[in-house]
């Protein structure tokens, strides 16, 4: 198939190599021309996609990026993978969403399949996509992406799919796009189903998350280590799932899908109270962190060096959205610390560059990165550990 792309992030990358590679023709269409030119000098921004793939289909002519919206024409095919943020209050932001469907209005005249991968609330293909585009008569489905970047074990292949469309004919075309690079497909009755369903998998985390966190400083108020409570409540063979307490939720998922089904939630009266109260209680952890750390450090961090050692949102990937790094550091510094942060994968962020963790008197592991230098952060005068992995130390 002639398969268009619309987003060359995470998302739409992913997917564009997973096409590629099962016999495709992909274009890769982003308004980002700095990132589009890059691509097609064979340079991938995710992890997980290596360079030598890229250049692979490249050569073969199975992938070409491009920010020239008439490529898009044509396709038998038609991907959505663009961001679906939070605006400033919290509320959904679908502008993105609503720019890839007014793109494929104004330059799709050739009957196509679209569908929509980006996470949203329930009616967003109907009333969002399909409402919008009357250039032809499109098929339309959704197919919400469960990628967990950074994950060795599940990943484009082996995650079942979902797939539910607006009429037989689209759910027919988008298994067979599907089940080209995807080992298991499940159909469901309507895209809404597809939808919710993806919002409610990543609620399902963030409620539980929020669950262990809250959990976590009742253990320690009371004097005892929640890590081991939950490990031993994990013995249980039935009945129970374990999550890790952290310093909050990062990432474009966790923090920001919840949102969108409170907001559908609130449309039809039926108040989300557990997304409420998650939110709440997984904003609040990186000042419980800090109250943690300042009373670990005697009451007081002022003027004291502290390294912040990983600042992405979750092992092994660079990705900084939404970490709950950045209001730890703030919080830091408010209380009058001298802070630096320690990333190599990250590098640079919010102005600043990765410093050594040697050197300072507090280190704060808030995401363990293989390869991070242990030893150096238990060299630090004392040490404060939100993922439970150095034994012996304060932490969460
Ligand atoms: N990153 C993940 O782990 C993940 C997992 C599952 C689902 N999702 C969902 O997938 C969607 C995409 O997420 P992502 O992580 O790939 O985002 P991203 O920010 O990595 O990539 C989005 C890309 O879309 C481009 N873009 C924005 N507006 C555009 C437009 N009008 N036309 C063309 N390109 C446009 C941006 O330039 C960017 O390159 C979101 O809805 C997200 O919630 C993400």
């Amino acid at each position: 198939m002639r398969v268009a792309i619309i987003g060359q992030g995470y998302v739409g990358l992913t997917i564009a190599v997973g096409a590629a590679g099962a016999g495709h023709t992909v274009v890769g269409f982003d308004v980002n021309e700095g990132l589009v030119s890059q691509l097609n000098s064979g340079i991938s921004h995710i992890e997980g996609i290596s360079d030598s793939h890229l250049k692979e289909y490249i050569s073969r002519g199975s992938y070409e990026a491009s920010s020239d919206p008439t490529v898009l024409d044509g396709s038998d095919l038609i991907v959505i993978a663009v961001p679906t943020p939070l605006d400033e209050a919290r509320n959904p932001d679908l502008s993105f969403v609503r720019a890839a469907a007014e793109l494929i209005h104004n330059n799709v005249k050739s009957p196509a399949l679209i569908i929509n991968e980006s996470t949203s609330y329930p009616g967003t293909l109907r009333k969002e996509i399909a409402a919008r585009i009357t250039s032809a008569e499109h098929l339309y489905a959704s197919s919400p992406e469960r990628v967990d970047p950074g994950n060795r074990q599940w990943g484009t292949k082996n995650t079942p799919r979902l797939i539910g469309g607006l009429s037989p004919e689209a759910v027919a075309k988008a298994k067979e796009f599907y089940s080209s690079f995807c080992d298991t497909i499940i159909e469901v009755s309507s895209p809404e189903v597809a939808e919710a369903a993806k919002i409610f998998e990543n609620t399902f985390r963030q409620v539980n998350i929020a669950l262990v966190n809250e959990f976590a400083q009742i253990a320690d108020a009371l004097g005892i280590s929640g890590r081991e409570v939950l490990d031993a409540a994990a013995t249980k063979p039935y009945g129970f799932m374990e999550f890790n307490p952290g310093p909050g939720v990062g990432g474009h998922c966790i923090p920001v899908d919840p949102s969108y089904l409170a907001h559908v939630a609130n449309e039809v009266g039926v108040p989300a109270t557990f997304i409420k109260r998650a939110n709440e209680v997984n904003l609040a952890m990186p000042a419980y962190v800090v109250k943690r750390v300042v009373a670990g450090a005697g009451g007081s961090v002022g003027g004291k060096k502290i390294v912040v050692v990983g600042v992405s949102y979750k092992s092994n990937v660079a990705d900084t959205r939404e970490t709950p790094a950045a209001a730890v550091i703030d919080l830091l510094r408010e209380q009058g610390a001298i802070v630096t942060w320690n990333d190599d994968l990250v590098g640079n962020w919010r102005g600043e560059s990765s410093s050594p963790i040697s050197g300072a008197d507090i280190a704060v592991l808030v995401t363990k990165h293989d390869g991070v230098d242990i030893a150096a952060i238990k060299a630090c005068g004392y040490v404060f550990d939100c993922t439970g992995s150095i034994a012996g130390v304060d932490g969460i």
